[in-house]
């Protein structure tokens, strides 16, 4: 079963990452990682290029990503939320996805039927912290055939890596990896 994980943020050992580090600790060591923000990726130029062809203009490391996707069996992101969005260097990621939603229901591509699962922690206790992110995750999944599996949400959370003092924190997130990665068939 291949595993992918994908860190949202461009801050490195900070708390999304040391949710997906828990997360992708229960034995399955062999998941591969993105990081958007250390990748080449440009920003989408709304060219509809893809629409008309099903393959994107611009060439870059998001090919590397499009492949990557592609063959997951499970997909795990994890993020921290900026202005109630995504980081920009993911978002870029998201946005030049749109080439896998051409290719699915364009071109009609027989995708591979994958599961994803959403990490997501902010600063702040609001009860729609989550909203935008989780929608923009559930229609980025949907365009490479990914079903949005669920997620875990942690509020309140700032300072670097704070996040690792919450042991109850830790002890859900594992959990959830190892049902969620738990090796049946997508
Ligand atoms: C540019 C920027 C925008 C942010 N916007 C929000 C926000 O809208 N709501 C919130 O609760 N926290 C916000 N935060 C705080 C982060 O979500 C929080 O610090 C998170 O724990 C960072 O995760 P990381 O350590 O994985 O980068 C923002 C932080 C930055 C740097």
């Amino acid at each position: 079963m291949k595993i992918l994980g994908i860190r949202g943020s461009p801050r490195r050992g900070g708390n999304s990452d040391v949710l997906l580090e828990w997360f992708l600790s229960s034995g399955f060591s062999d998941a591969e990682i993105l990081t958007p923000s250390q990748l080449h990726i440009q920003f989408c130029r709304g060219c509809r290029y893809c629409e008309a062809m099903g393959k994107c203009v611009i060439q870059d490391d998001m090919a590397v990503v499009v492949e990557k996707l592609l063959a997951a069996d499970r997909v795990v992101v994890s993020t921290p939320v900026f202005f109630y969005g995504l980081p920009a260097p993911f978002k870029a990621l998201v946005d030049r996805a749109q080439v896998l939603w051409a290719r699915r229901y364009l071109f009609k591509e027989n995708m591979k039927p994958k599961k994803g699962f959403l990490l997501a922690v902010g600063a702040t206790r609001g009860e729609r912290l989550f909203e935008g992110v989780v929608l923009t995750i559930k229609y980025f999944f949907d365009a490479f055939r990914c079903s949005y599996e669920g997620g875990l949400f942690f509020r309140g959370f700032d300072a670097l890596a704070s996040i690792r003092e919450c042991h109850t924190c830790q002890e859900e997130t594992r959990a959830s990896g190892r049902f969620f990665l738990r090796g049946e068939d997508a």
